[in-house]
């Protein structure tokens, strides 16, 4: 009877413990997960930061000095064409005999004559060799984007994007929910990054991480403010439609990164799991250890015996 009261007792108590201990640590083992993938989204989102960076400090320095190489070396072809393409000089034959002079002059002539075809083609190569064209590989927003398409050749889950709501490239239009996530950095209802999760039909249950992007440099509107201000050649290949009207200090797009959660999520749940067995296995020990303790306990006591005598000394 003192048995089945103690357990009525101890065993909702016991459970309640137990039961707030397997709570508790699920709770931090799912934290644990989304901090680990937030801290993954960050250095991807570094990552991208970087070869930004490497865009601007390396490439397009790189690509500017080889044009001003090749610009040079054109317009010295130029001077010699012009050179070679000027007609025989009579003068240059006035000190020869009159009839060494019509030799020579003719000679002279001949080959003023042989050349001019090849002059005349060579005339238009400058214009072909010039590098007219516009390099996206020298925009940084560009390089961001294409190295991680590398990456995502290996882990397609992952994702990364300059997500702007007028961009000059359509690829970086933002979808939808992208650009409420831009918005809510235009209203500053968020500031310098904003994390979330969403769940998508292909890739299950995702994190992802946003940074705003803000016009914080003039040299962003030669680009990006009105056609006529940005480069022709530029011009030429996006077309004077999208990615202007931007504005100084304007917050035009974010830098928006997404990480699958899936597995994390699933480690975390298999640990609870196991974690789960062993709290249900110190229950049931628990249990009997305490119910042997309380039995032995109640257990009835025996009386002094009677029936040996004393025993005087
Ligand atoms: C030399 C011209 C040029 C300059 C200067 C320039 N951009 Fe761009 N920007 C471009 C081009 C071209 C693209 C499209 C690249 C592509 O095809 O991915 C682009 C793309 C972008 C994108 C991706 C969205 C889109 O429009 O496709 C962002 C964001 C961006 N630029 C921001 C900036 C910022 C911020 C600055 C100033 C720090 C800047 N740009 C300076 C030419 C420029």
């Amino acid at each position: 009877m003192k048995l089945i009261k103690f357990n009525l007792i101890f065993v909702p108590v016991l459970a309640l413990c137990l039961g707030c201990i397997a709570y508790i640590t699920r709770k931090m083992l799912l934290d644990d997960a989304r901090q680990e993938v937030i801290q993954n989204a960050r250095l991807i989102l570094e990552a991208s930061l970087s070869s930004r960076t490497y865009t601007t400090k390396q490439v397009a320095p790189v690509l500017q000095q080889q044009g001003f190489k090749l610009q040079a070396a054109l317009a010295q072809i130029r001077k010699t064409i012009e050179l070679l393409s000027v007609a025989p000089d009579s003068n240059a034959a006035k000190d020869l005999r009159a009839r060494d002079k019509q030799y020579f002059m003719l000679g002279q002539q001949r080959l003023w004559e042989a050349q001019q075809p090849f002059l005349q083609s060579l005339k238009e190569q400058p214009e072909e060799l010039a590098d007219t064209d516009f390099h996206p590989q020298s925009v940084t927003a560009s390089a961001a984007t294409e190295s991680f398409n590398y990456l995502r050749e290996k882990f397609p889950d992952y994702f990364y994007k300059e997500s702007t709501l007028n961009p000059s490239n359509p690829r970086d239009r933002a979808t939808d929910w992208e650009a409420d996530v831009v918005n809510l950095f235009r209203n500053g209802r968020a500031r310098d990054e904003f994390v979330n999760t969403r769940d998508t039909s292909t890739t299950g249950t995702s994190l992802f991480l946003a940074r705003p992007i803000k016009v914080t440099n003039v040299s962003c509107l030669e680009c990006h403010s009105t056609p006529d201000k940005a480069p022709p050649a530029m011009l030429r290949l996006y077309g004077p439609d999208n990615g202007f009207g931007w504005k100084m200090n304007e917050i035009i797009g974010a830098q928006i990164v997404s990480v699958p959660m899936t597995i994390p999520l699933q480690m975390a749940q298999t640990t609870f799991q196991r974690l789960a067995l062993w709290l249900a296995g110190a229950f049931l020990c628990i249990l009997l250890v305490a119910n042997l303790g309380v039995a032995i306990a109640a257990r009835p006591r025996r009386k002094p015996d009677d029936s040996i005598p004393f025993q005087a000394v």
